[in-house]
């Protein structure tokens, strides 16, 4: 161990980045995984120019680039267009909106990670904190072996093991919401030339229905259907999971309701394809860090948020950044300091997406016939402070307004 080497839990989406993002800034660390590879969940996921900023300043995104589905607005409507809603603009942000399946980021990151020479051990879960000091901890794994380092990173996702250490009675809320995904072939749509995808269709009665196309040609879309639903526990979900007949009896209710494409994405689908993803949010916590701030938490385990802006992943890919452009730059004794600066810069903008997410609702809930738009409805989105910035620079002004008050 040296004075400064980093233990990160969790080599998911935010672990693995983390560890590119402490290599870029000369910082040793390793990833601990309880797995045997990489969590790989919910097909394919959507970055945005501020997470596509961070991955190609990690030397990633020229490697993803020709792997996903590159796009610019998503689309609401009902049975007629009603609104669309910027992801990506090459002119505006440099990046356009960039769907791409997630194993496929993995594989990058994976390859990233083994070229620099950053050490994944899989099989090692970690169970608790043994002992916090002002300048180490140290940790048990389920495999009856401890770990020591400076410090340690839990990116160990929303039912994140490692929180317990600083929040042991908390509990993801569930959100009374579940969404049930598949993918079929584009062709299958038989889409209108007018009819605009990537959208979510919105019926009063139904919930709404996603329809995004992905693979690089476009020739496959992922559908989702989300809906209002009770909580079942962890077995509940698998078992319903497992029921493929109610998850296509699912999709195909009230399908007559929707327009013709929606009938035709669920005319058939394949059962291999079907997954469901019940929203758990992580209520807003006061520490991201602990006592010493040798132990610290990341992505969904530090602010899991609904997905309604789609940016879940986005936001972990800030987290990581910043925090290590933080860690680089803090002396051990102003570590403690440095980290509740990051915290609350990073806290500020996750406020921004929760608010940004209101708004998408709000506009999103169909308005009864001939009703007028709302002021908030009809005033366009800035997102400039959501996919503009530079990540170093935002840290060097978190650090500079901190020392200025
Ligand atoms: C079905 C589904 C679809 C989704 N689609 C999208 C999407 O389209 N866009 C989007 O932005 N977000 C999406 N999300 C949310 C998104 O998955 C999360 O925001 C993202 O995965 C968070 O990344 P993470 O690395 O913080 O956590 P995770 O991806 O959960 O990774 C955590 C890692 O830690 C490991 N781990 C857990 N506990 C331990 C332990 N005790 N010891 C060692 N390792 C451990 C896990 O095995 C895993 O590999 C989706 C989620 C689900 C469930
Ligand atoms: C934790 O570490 C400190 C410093 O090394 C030591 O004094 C203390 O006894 C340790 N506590 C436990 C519970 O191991
Ligand atoms: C957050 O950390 C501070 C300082 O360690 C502590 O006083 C406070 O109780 C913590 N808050 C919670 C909710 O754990």
């Amino acid at each position: 161990m040296t004075q400064r080497d980093i233990a990160i839990i969790g080599a998911g989406l935010s672990g693995l980045t983390l560890a590119l993002a402490l290599h870029k800034q000369s910082i040793p660390c390793t990833v601990y995984e309880s797995r045997s590879a990489s969590l790989d969940i919910g097909g394919a996921v959507m970055l945005s120019p501020n997470a596509l900023r961070i991955l190609d300043s990690l030397g990633i995104y020229e490697k993803v680039k020709p792997e996903g589905f590159h796009f610019r607005d998503l689309h609401f409507r009902t049975n007629v267009p009603l609104d669309s809603y910027e992801f990506g603009n090459r002119e505006k942000y440099g990046y356009d909106g960039l769907r791409i399946f997630r194993y496929k980021l993995i594989d990058a990151l994976l390859i990233a990670t083994k070229e620099r020479g950053i050490q994944i051990e899989y099989g090692k879960k970690f169970v608790k904190i043994l002992n916090e000091t002002e300048t180490d901890v140290s940790w048990d794994f389920e495999d009856g072996t401890t770990g020591q380092a400076a410090c340690l990173i839990g990116a160990d996702g929303i039912h994140s093991r490692v929180r317990k250490y600083l929040y042991p009675d908390l509990e993801p809320k569930f959100t009374n919401a579940v969404g049930v995904n598949a993918a079929v072939p584009t062709a299958q749509l038989n889409l209108p030339d007018s009819f605009e995808i990537p959208v979510t269709i919105m019926n009063p009665k139904h919930g709404a229905f996603i329809i995004a196309p992905q693979l690089a040609d476009g020739s496959e879309v992922f559908i989702g259907k989300q809906k209002r639903a009770p909580e079942l526990d962890r077995e509940g979900w698998a078992a319903l999971l497992n029921d493929k007949q109610w998850c296509v009896d699912f999709f195909r209710q009230g399908a007559e309701d929707f327009p013709e494409v929606v009938q035709n994405a669920v005319s058939k689908i394949e059962l291999d394809r079907i997954s469901i993803w019940p929203f758990y949010v992580v209520p807003k916590l006061e520490n991201w860090t602990s006592k010493h701030s040798r132990v610290v938490i990341l992505g969904d385990a530090a602010h899991a948020i609904p997905p309604t802006a789609g940016q879940g992943i986005n936001q972990a890919f800030e987290d990581v950044y910043t925090f290590a452009v933080i860690f680089h730059r803090c002396k051990p004794q102003e570590l403690q300091r440095g980290l509740k600066i990051w915290q609350r810069g990073r806290q500020k903008r996750v406020n921004r997406i929760l608010e940004l997410n209101a708004r998408i609702d709000a506009r999103r809930f169909p308005r009864l016939p001939g009703a007028e738009k709302s002021e908030v409805e009809s005033k366009p989105f800035d997102l400039d402070w959501l996919y503009r910035p530079d990540f170093d620079q935002m840290a060097e002004t978190w650090l500079e307004q901190a020392v200025q008050a």
